[in-house]
């Protein structure tokens, strides 16, 4: 008998909640609890879970997206998804006025704080306040211990001083980017335009300037920025360093192209021992780099294993000797096609033994299947033990993105295309740009975090071998 979208979504919660609670057992972690005054291990970018604990965790939170749409009454998502700007707001507030800092202090960490109490330290209304920090309450970020008694909770500790979680909030310039993108995209001599100088961003911040010239020009905003960008790829750093198999790239030169930070050379240099690195990226970036790669690998640094350089990508290659590897992580995203193609026509034109790696998040379409298919418990079952990930197929009524969990990158999505008229692609449209650059991809290998490795090489011409 057919079994009906709550069924079908309720067992499928039910199934990979159990496979959850299974994985943390094994793997002796404790509870999750959200009143807690310690992050979890889970929270940690750190830490990686077993396979088959962060399949299962992102089966649960799709069955939970979905379970919403399918309960919610349709006008209440409506007023609640146009309110939704002030989540940003209020978040905003809470960091900005000081109120985290002060529930952070270890005196008020347990007993939080009453909204008269914050008003006294803070200077700020109470009445004003209690609408704020209610709302932020329901929607997952305080404790409301006692009516108008405020405590941090465990997603709120990602907003404490030091967090990644507080660098990006802390980020300017979203929403008011996000206020132009209705005239951006409609404006008429610019509605089908694929420049980045042509968006909400130039609408929004008044200037005629790239996000990357107007970042030039405003040292701090760069900074704060660059912060800010290394915390997504920090997000993902350890699932890169196991899930791919750096280890084939060995005795070779990595160039990591736009490499901003150097984070991600920073921690492949620690695995690679036998690998040559060299970091690229803008003149003005160039400093932070070298100021990071002195701090964090300095025997790597004096001794000449990364070197760090000022090389604009858009310009042909300089490093092009030996078996050389160029790594994009989370460059591409920020470009149109046609640049990303050009971009990457500098390196094809490399000869030589040439590989390409593209890190970037790979969107899948948000299609739901409504007929039976292979259960999630299968193949939730298939990763019991599993020591390489593979992600599970999705149930009935689960889209093949798993809805909410693509949220994260999809947002982002939006904003690249408010930033530079970019947005996250999936894999028909990486395979286009990729194979009009010349290249080809020999692995497409996902992640247990929210980006993908897209590894490629080049199509051999007129009877060159690759
Ligand atoms: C989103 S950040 C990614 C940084 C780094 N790859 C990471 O994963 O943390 C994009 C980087 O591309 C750099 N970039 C932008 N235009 C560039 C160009 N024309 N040539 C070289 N780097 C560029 C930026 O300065 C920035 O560091």
């Amino acid at each position: 008998m057919d079994i009906s979208e709550l069924d079908a979504l309720q067992t499928s919660l039910n199934g990979a909640l159990n496979a959850f609670r299974e994985e943390l057992t094994k793997a002796k972690l404790p509870e999750l609890s959200t009143f807690s005054l310690e992050p979890h291990p889970l929270d940690s970018p750190e830490y990686l879970p077993s396979p088959r604990l962060y399949e299962a965790r992102r089966l649960a939170l799709a069955c939970v997206g979905q379970l919403k749409t399918l309960l919610q009454s349709p006008y209440e998502k409506v007023v609640e998804h146009t309110l939704a700007p002030y989540d940003a707001v209020c978040l905003d507030i809470v960091l900005r006025t000081g109120v985290i800092d002060k529930l952070s202090e270890e005196a008020y960490r347990t007993t939080g704080l009453h909204v008269e109490q914050l008003h006294r330290f803070l200077d700020l209304d109470p009445f004003k306040l209690t609408a704020i920090l209610r709302y932020l309450a329901a929607e997952g970020w305080l404790h409301e211990k006692n009516e108008g008694v405020y405590a941090l909770n465990r997603p709120a500790l990602e907003l404490c001083l030091g967090k990644n979680g507080r660098k990006w909030a802390l980020t300017r310039g979203k929403a008011k980017i996000a206020n132009s993108l209705l005239d951006a995209i409609t404006k008429p001599e610019w509605k089908y335009s694929t420049s980045p100088l042509e968006t909400a961003f130039q609408l929004s911040h008044h200037t005629p300037l790239s996000l990357f010239d107007y970042l030039k020009a405003n040292p701090a905003e760069l900074e704060q920025w660059a912060n800010s960008v290394r915390t997504y790829g920090d997000a993902a750093a350890s699932a890169l360093l196991v899930d791919f198999p750096w280890k084939s790239l060995n005795s070779q030169t990595i160039v990591d192209c736009g490499g901003g930070q150097g984070y991600l050379t920073i921690s492949l240099a620690k695995i690679l021992e036998d690998v040559a690195f060299v970091i690229q990226d803008l003149p003005e970036v160039i400093p932070i780099t070298r100021v990071n790669v002195n701090r964090e690998s300095p025997a790597a640094a004096q001794q000449g294993r990364i070197v760090v350089e000022a090389h604009d990508f858009k310009t042909p290659q300089v490093r092009r000797s030996g078996k050389t590897t160029y790594v994009f992580r989370l460059v591409l995203h920020d470009w149109t096609d046609q640049d990303c193609t050009a971009i990457l026509r500098n390196i094809t034109a490399i000869h030589g033994t040439v590989k390409v790696i593209i890190i970037e998040h790979v969107a899948l379409p948000c299609t739901i299947s409504s007929t039976p298919q292979e259960q999630c418990d299968e193949s939730l079952r298939m990763l019991i033990d599993a020591e390489k990930y593979a992600t599970a197929s999705p149930p009935r009524y689960v889209p093949l993105n798993f809805g909410v969990c693509a949220k994260m990158n999809l947002g982002l999505g939006v904003h690249l295309l408010g930033v530079y008229n970019a947005r996250e692609r999936s894999l028909r449209e990486w395979d286009s740009i990729i194979r009009n650059a010349g290249l080809r991809i020999t692995l497409v290998c996902p992640l247990r975090a929210k980006l993908s490795v897209i590894e490629c090489d080049v199509v051999a011409v007129d009877g060159e071998s690759d």
